[in-house]
C-alpha cells in the first residue's frame, strides 16, 4: 500500500549553490589561479532564468553565497557595481515569493586577504566580519536566513590541515588556529547583527557525517567514534551554541571507523565521486542535533550522478529518514538539495554532476533532469508518496 508522509506547514523545499561553482567571471579569489572556474555556469547573468525555473519547479526557498572578492575587490573599497548586483539578485528572488538564506563565506577569499596570512591570523575576525556587517547594511530588510560561514571544518582541514585547497597546508597548528577564528568572526557578526535588527536569523552550515565503529564490539573502534564525534560534530557547535538562530546541515557522509581513525566503508552503492550513499545516516545525525533545541535546516543535500540513476531514490531515502526524525519531534524546518545546477566541484572540477538541472557548459543551456520532476512534485505536494 502507499504511504503518504506529509511535512510539516510552511515547511522550506529548495536547493544551493555557491557563487564560485556556479556565477563565472570570479578571477580575484584564492582558489581561481589553482582551480579556475571560468564562466562556470555563467549564473551571473542567467540569474533570472535560473529562478524562473525555481519557481516552476515549485521551490520556495533559495541558498546562495555572495563572493567577498567581488564585493571587497581591494581592501577596504567596495563594489557599489556589485552590491546592485547581489540587490538585484536578492529582489529577483523576493519577486517570485522565494525565501532568501544567503552565505557569507563558501570557502572563496580575496586575494588580498594573503596579506594577513588568510584566515590563520586573528586579524580575519576584524576583515570577515567587517565585510559581513557592510553586506548586512545593504540587504537587512531583504534577506530572510543568513549563514556566517560554510562548514567551518571541511574548510579548515582541507586548506590547513590535508592541503587539497588554497594556502595548501599541512599544519595541524595552522588548522587549530583557523577553527578558533571562525568561532570568533561567526559569534561578532551573530552579535553585530542582532544589534541592528531584532528579530534577524543568524546560523551556520555545519558538514555533519554519522560515525559507526568498524566492528559493533570493538572498545577501541567505539573510542575512536566517540571523539569523531565529539571534534567532526560537536566541536564547533558547542562553542556558538548561544549564536544561534537555526543550525543548516549539510549531510553527505557516513563512515565506519576502525581504530585509530581508519575508514572502512562497505561502499554498497556510491556516487560518482565514490561517495557511500547511506540515507539513514541523516536520521541519526539529525537526532543528535535535537539537544541544541534549534530550528534546523537541512542546508545540502545530494549526490553527484551524471546519469541520473541515483538521485530519485537518493532524494526519497533521504527524506524518509528527515520525516521519521520530525516524527520524533526533531525541528527540521526545511531542506535545500545540492544542488539546484551542476557545478564546479572545487579541485575536481565540472565533472562532477550534482544538478537537478543538467548544464550544458558551451551554451549554458540547462536542462532538467528527470529527477528534478520527482523534486518538483514534492514540493509542490508538501509530502512524499513511498
Ligand atoms: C560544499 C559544496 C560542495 C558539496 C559537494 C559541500 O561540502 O559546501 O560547495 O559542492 O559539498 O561536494
Amino acid at each position: 500500500m502507499r504511504k503518504i508522509l506529509k511535512f510539516p506547514k510552511d515547511f522550506l523545499w529548495g536547493s544551493s549553490i555557491s557563487a564560485y561553482q556556479v556565477e563565472g567571471g570570479i578571477e580575484n579569489n584564492d582558489f581561481s589561479k589553482f582551480f579556475p572556474a571560468k564562466k562556470a555556469c555563467n549564473h551571473y547573468f542567467l540569474y533570472e532564468k535560473d529562478f524562473s525555473l525555481l519557481k516552476k519547479f515549485n521551490q520556495n526557498a533559495f541558498r546562495f553565497s555572495i563572493e567577498w572578492s567581488r564585493i571587497e575587490p581591494e581592501e577596504g573599497k567596495f563594489s557599489q557595481k556589485e552590491i546592485d548586483h547581489y540587490r538585484k539578485v536578492i529582489l529577483a528572488l523576493k519577486e517570485r515569493k522565494i525565501k532568501v538564506m544567503v552565505t557569507l563565506h563558501h570557502f572563496t577569499n580575496p586575494l588580498w586577504l594573503k596579506k594577513i596570512n588568510w584566515w590563520e591570523d586573528e586579524k580575519i575576525v576584524f576583515y570577515f566580519s567587517r565585510f559581513a556587517s557592510f553586506v548586512f547594511s545593504h540587504y537587512k530588510d531583504l534577506v530572510d536566513f543568513w549563514i556566517t560561514i560554510n562548514e567551518p571544518l571541511v574548510y579548515a582541514s582541507l586548506s590547513y590541515l590535508k592541503g587539497r585547497w588554497p594556502p595548501f597546508k599541512k599544519s595541524l597548528f595552522s588548522f587549530l588556529k583557523v577553527i578558533k577564528n571562525q568561532i570568533q568572526a561567526h559569534k561578532k557578526i551573530y552579535k553585530e547583527f542582532h544589534q541592528l535588527k531584532n528579530d534577524v536569523k543568524v546560523g551556520i552550515a555545519k558538514n555533519n557525517q554519522f560515525f559507526e565503529p568498524y566492528l559493533k564490539n570493538s572498545f577501541l573502534d567505539q573510542l575512536s567514534v566517540k571523539l569523531a564525534d565529539y571534534f567532526w560534530n560537536e566541536f564547533f557547535l558547542n562553542r556558538i551554541k548561544n549564536y544561534l538562530d537555526f543550525i543548516g546541515l549539510n549531510y553527505y557522509f557516513h563512515q565506519k571507523i576502525k581504530f585509530p581513525f581508519k575508514i572502512k566503508n562497505e561502499n554498497k552503492l556510491v556516487s560518482d565521486l565514490g561517495w557511500e550513499i547511506y540515507p539513514q545516516g541523516i536520521y541519526f545525525v539529525l537526532k543528535k542535533l535535537k539537544k541544541y533545541q534549534k530550528p534546523i535546516y537541512i542546508t545540502e543535500n545530494g549526490v553527484a550522478d551524471q546519469k541520473d540513476v541515483l538521485r530519485e531514490k537518493f532524494i526519497k531515502d533521504h527524506l524518509f529518514w528527515i520525516h521519521k526524525a520530525i516524527q520524533e519531534k526533531v525541528p527540521v524546518k526545511g531542506y535545500f538539495y545540492w544542488s539546484l545546477l551542476d557545478n564546479f566541484e572545487w579541485d575536481q572540477g565540472f565533472k562532477a554532476r550534482f544538478g537537478l538541472f543538467e548544464v550544458d557548459y558551451q551554451t549554458f543551456k540547462r536542462t532538467p533532469r528527470k529527477s528534478a520532476f520527482f523534486y518538483q512534485k514534492i514540493c509542490k505536494n508538501n509530502f512524499l508518496e513511498i
